[in-house]
C-alpha cells in the first residue's frame, strides 16, 4: 500500500466488494508492520487496557494513555487509517465527546471510535460537524462488561437484534462513517452490513461484513484463552510481519472467518 488510506478508500472497496482489514496497534513498531502488512486501517483500541497494561477490563483505560499511544502509532507515518478509541467515560456527554475526540485528533488519529447506538447520536453528528470522524462500536461494546455481566454475545433475541439494527441505521444517519460490530450472530451482521452504506468492520460477526478487525496479541496467539473466533496466524509464520500479512490475505481471500469463528 503506498497511498495512504483515507474513509473515501473504505467507502470504494465496500462499493466494489472488496474486503478491507483492521489491526490494533500501540506503538510505532507494530504500526509499522501492520501497515507494510497491507492492513487498510489500524485501530488505537483501547484493548491495551488488557493487553499492556493487564487488567481485566478496558474501563480503567485513561484519555491520556490514548493520546500517548496515539502519538506512539502515529510516529510510523503509516499508511493506514488511524482510528483511535475514546475510553469509557471520556464522551458520556456531548462536551466531554467533543474535548476527548479533539484530544486525539490532535494527537493524530484520523477516526475515533466510540461504544453506543441512539444514545449518542447527538454527539455523533457534533463530533462530525466539527471535523472528527467517527466509528461506532455496537454489539458486545466491552465499556459495557458490567452491564451485560460478562462478556456474552448479543442480538440473539429478536429484540435485541432489532435493537443493534435500529442503532447502526440511526448513528449512519447520525454521520458515522464506519459502524464496528462485536460477538452477534452472523446473520444479523450479514443484514446490517448490506442495509448500511458506510462500512461494517466485524469482530466475532462471521464472514458477512464489509471488514475484519483482530486485536494484535490475539491474532499472534499471544492471548492465553482467544475467544473461539480467534486464529493463531502466527502458527504457521516464522515472522510477525508474515503472520500479519497472512492475517490480510485471509480477510480479502475469504479464507477468514470461517463458520467455526462464527455465533448463530
Ligand atoms: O479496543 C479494541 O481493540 C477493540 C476491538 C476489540 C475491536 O475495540
Amino acid at each position: 500500500m503506498s497511498k495512504r488510506v483515507t474513509i473515501s478508500t473504505l467507502d470504494a472497496m465496500k462499493a466494489a466488494g472488496e474486503k478491507f482489514v483492521m489491526i490494533t496497534a500501540y506503538d510505532a513498531t507494530f504500526a509499522r508492520l501492520v501497515s507494510e502488512a497491507g492492513a487498510e486501517t489500524i485501530l488505537v483500541g483501547d484493548s491495551l487496557g488488557m493487553v499492556l497494561q493487564g487488567h481485566d477490563t478496558t474501563i480503567p483505560v485513561t484519555l491520556e494513555d490514548m493520546v500517548y499511544h496515539t502519538t506512539c502509532v502515529c510516529r510510523a507515518q503509516p499508511h493506514s487509517l488511524i482510528v483511535a478509541d475514546m475510553p469509557f467515560m471520556t464522551y458520556e456527554t456531548t462536551e466531554r465527546a467533543l474535548a476527548s475526540g479533539a484530544a486525539l485528533m490532535q494527537a493524530g488519529a484520523q477516526m475515533i471510535k466510540l461504544e453506543g447506538g441512539v444514545w449518542l447520536s447527538d454527539s455523533i453528528h457534533q463530533l462530525v460537524e466539527r471535523g472528527i470522524p467517527v466509528c461506532a462500536h455496537l454489539g458486545l461494546t466491552p465499556q459495557s462488561v458490567n452491564v451485560f455481566g460478562g462478556y456474552r454475545v448479543q442480538g440473539r433475541t429478536p429484540k435485541e437484534a432489532k435493537s443493534i439494527l435500529a442503532d447502526a441505521v440511526e448513528i449512519q444517519d447520525a454521520g458515522a462513517s464506519i459502524v464496528l460490530l462485536e460477538c452477534v450472530p452472523e446473520n444479523l451482521a450479514a443484514d446490517i452490513s448490506s442495509k448500511l452504506d458506510i462500512p461494517v468492520i466485524g469482530i466475532g460477526a462471521g464472514a458477512g461484513t464489509d471488514a475484519q478487525v483482530l486485536v494484535l496479541h490475539d491474532m499472534l496467539g499471544l492471548t492465553e484463552k482467544p475467544p473461539k473466533f480467534v486464529e493463531n496466524f502466527m502458527a504457521e509464520q516464522t515472522s510477525v510481519k508474515d503472520a500479519l500479512k497472512a492475517f490480510v490475505e485471509a480477510v480479502k481471500s475469504g479464507k477468514y472467518p470461517r463458520a467455526e469463528h462464527a455465533y448463530q
